[in-house]
């Protein structure tokens, strides 16, 4: 945990005092906001700093101050414990922030996927919805909940290899993995590295197939596209048809469990909203009645005229709304998007520079041709000829303190979840041999680039990456006299 950024000017934070004897609710809450703002700040200088080899380098961190906590104690204060005014803001932020015209908050980055492939089960998109048997071109190199809703809904994933340079989806792949079933395309950009959205873009649109960017590591991301005459720069998560986030705290920005599904056509955003609250077809908010102004006037299935649209189901759906205590700190965590993403960058260059020299030993992941990265960890790939292995690595780093991620799932096919569908030969597809994923997955790890590191962390991981690398070297050679 990190505690950083200027003091004050949370929600309702920096108030006047004024809580004595029969003070309003109003004086008493702004005592009580800034009691808070002191607490975190004194808390934050009460903290150990760095101490090399002693305290733990965390792969990811929730990076905050005051403005969280008064905000988290501000929405507490009110009580309304659903979604509310404070999810209402982070909505908009977020969909501007991103560059969508629609943001819906949910309780997690895998429900923002489930909501994401639901919506494209929709019968209200007709022949190009996804069907049960229907293909989705996905990766088997990441997290599992990008692929999980493919198979909840039955679905074929069909798993496409990566290209080793980027551990991105290998676009050369794709028309291979192309049938006359195949609907959508559902891919994470690894890491926070934008995968290929031209390439990918180009090939969905001459199927016509739907594109979700499983955004949940790369907020904040940028692509720049040279589709056509156009050249343009956007965020990840402004090109698919629908995007997901996560906002658990190891995430670029953290609301504690959290998510949102991103989109820019109206309709498929409401029925997002279908799928997230109980699959109704009714869209008030939360505590409000009549919006549409004719609730019981509505005929819709086989129910009579006038039944309660609140209570009026065109989805089979879920709850899976965000609460107002989480928005709440969303709100303050949005506006250090941009400083975070900054952090990310800078973080990452000090490692790679750091270890440029060690080629021989690490392959280090590169960005794709036109992306610009918020990268959500380092990644780095052991190579064959090297002294070591990937385990010896990994063993080494976490001795010394220092945490270790493997590529999250490396190839989920390889997963138990998978042995019944794989004995039965059905269920899903691979294209090609997976090699590239399966290599990933056997000489991959990551570690931390958040924004909480500074740079004595950063060149302690590169000090200890060097001395692993100076000690194989050191016994090379005694083997060798
Ligand atoms: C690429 C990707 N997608 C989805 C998720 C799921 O997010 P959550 O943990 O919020 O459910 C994660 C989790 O880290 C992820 O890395």
């Amino acid at each position: 945990m990190t505690v950083t950024g200027k003091r004050g000017g949370g929600e309702g934070g920096g108030g006047k005092r004024g809580g004595g004897e029969g003070a309003t609710p109003r004086e008493i809450r702004a005592e009580i906001l800034a009691l808070v703002e002191r607490y975190v700040a004194a808390e934050a200088d009460a903290r150990a700093p760095f101490e090399p080899g002693r305290s733990v380098i965390r792969y990811a961190g929730r990076v905050y101050d005051e403005r969280e906590v008064v905000n988290l104690v501000g929405a507490s204060l009110d009580f309304w414990l659903t979604e509310g005014r404070y999810a209402a803001r982070l909505e908009r932020r977020l969909a501007a922030y991103v560059g969508v015209d629609h943001c819906r908050l949910v309780n997690s980055g895998s429900s923002a996927n489930l909501v994401a492939l639901s919506t494209l089960t929709s019968p209200r998109l007709g022949d190009r919805r996804v069907r049960r048997g229907d293909e989705v071109i996905t990766l088997a190199a990441g997290f599992p909940t990008t692929v999980a809703p493919i198979v909840q809904h039955g679905a074929v994933p069909v798993f496409v290899d990566v290209d080793p340079r980027t551990a991105n989806v290998d676009v050369a792949a794709l028309e291979e993995a192309y049938s006359e079933r195949t609907r959508a395309v559902m891919l994470a950009h690894t890491l926070g590295n934008p995968f290929d959205l031209d390439a990918v873009m180009a090939f969905c649109r001459r199927h016509e197939l739907y594109l979700v960017e499983d955004n949940c590591d790369a907020l904040g991301s940028r692509y720049t596209s040279r589709a056509g005459d156009l050249v343009e720069t956007r965020r990840t998560g402004s090109f698919g048809d629908l995007a997901t986030s996560s906002f658990y705290p190891p995430h670029h920005m953290t609301t504690g469990e959290g998510g949102a599904v991103y989109a820019n056509d109206e309709e498929l955003d409401t029925i997002a909203a279908s799928f997230r609250d109980w699959g109704r077809d009714c869209y008030c908010k939360s505590g409000k009645d009549n919006t549409c102004g004719i609730r019981f006037e509505h005929q819709l299935g086989e129910l009579p005229f006038g039944y309660d649209h609140k209570y009026t189901y065109s989805h089979f759906g879920y709850n899976l709304k965000m609460t107002d205590l989480q928005a709440s700190v969303g709100l303050a965590q949005v506006d250090k998007l941009d400083d975070f993403g900054d952090a990310r960058r800078r973080n990452f260059a000090r490692l790679r520079d750091g270890i440029a020299d060690l080629a021989d030993v690490f392959d280090v992941v590169q960005p794709t041709p036109g992306a610009d990265p918020s990268w959500f960890g380092f990644l780095v790939t052991v190579r064959p000829s090297a002294p070591f292995s990937r385990a010896e690595v990994v063993a080494h780093l976490e001795a010394h303190r220092v945490q270790t991620r493997m590529l999250f799932a490396g190839n989920l096919v390889r997963h138990p979840c998978f042995d019944e569908m794989r004995a039965a030969g059905t269920g899903y597809r691979v294209v090609g041999d997976l090699r590239a994923t399966d290599q990933l997955m056997e000489r991959a790890f990551w570690v931390g680039v958040y924004p909480g590191m500074g740079e004595g962390q950063l060149d302690y991981i590169v000090d200890q990456l060097r001395r692993l690398v100076a000690t194989a070297a050191g016994r090379r050679d005694r083997n060798a006299s």
